[in-house]
């Protein structure tokens, strides 16, 4: 089967965008990378990409007035690189309804918390505020509403007695690292789809077992 050509949308360090980069060298990867852009000339996650011989380009959105305009260049880009299919990795512009809608069930993100709790920022801080015993990461497709839309993984990690904000967000993040690729491999698969607001497993269950803190590869 082609492998699935993806575009990666970042705006800082990257280190989702090379858990992605490091599952796609792998040529039986599901997946290509074939851009990686970023809205922000400086993010250090364009060198990461240059270093796994990826394409990058930036789309300043201060250049651009309207969101509108901004959100239609950077599909433009991605269409340019022949994106069909496109990962959100710590890409913090809001992206308007268009836009999502443009690339409908094409449109993955990561979040760090266990959606539907603490959707937008400060998650780690949130958490231990609010005493969780459980916190995690996400990966869905995108709607238009912050943080919302079909949760295709989630991993769970314990929130323990001395964290703190830092602690907690490395715990999570190792986890990201092995969910969002995990994730992409079973979209890319079509092992797994959308129905109902939902996603659904090929298996026919909302979960097969493999989508929630998956076994180690
Ligand atoms: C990650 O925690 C991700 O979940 C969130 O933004 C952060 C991006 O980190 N959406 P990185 O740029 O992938 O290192």
């Amino acid at each position: 089967m082609a492998r699935l050509k993806t575009g990666v949308l970042i705006s800082g360090r990257g280190s989702n965008m090379a858990a992605l980069a490091e599952a796609c060298a792998d040529p039986g990867f599901p997946a290509e990378i074939v851009l990686v852009l970023s809205n922000e000339p400086g993010a250090a996650g364009l060198g990461r990409a240059q270093d796994f011989g990826i394409p990058t380009a930036v789309v300043d959105h201060r250049a651009f007035p309207e969101r509108a305009a901004f959100d239609a260049a950077l599909s433009d880009r991605l269409e340019a690189a022949g994106a069909e299919f496109v990962c959100l990795a710590g890409f913090m512009r809001l992206l308007a309804a268009g836009f999502v809608e443009r690339w409908r069930d094409r449109l993955l993100n990561i979040h760090p918390s266990l959606l539907p709790a603490f959707r937008g920022l400060d998650t780690h801080e949130r958490a231990l505020a609010a005493g969780v015993l459980l916190h995690g990461c996400t990966v869905h497709f995108v709607r238009p509403d912050l943080d919302d839309g079909p949760i295709v993984m989630q991993a769970a990690v314990p929130v323990l007695p001395r964290d703190t904000a830092d602690t907690l967000a490395a715990r999570v993040l190792e986890q990201e690292h092995r969910i969002y690729p995990a994730a992409l491999r079973l979209v890319a698969e079509r092992a797994v789809r959308v129905e109902g607001e939902r996603v659904i497993h090929r298996t026919g269950w909302r979960n097969d077992g493999s989508l929630a803190n998956p076994p180690h590869p």
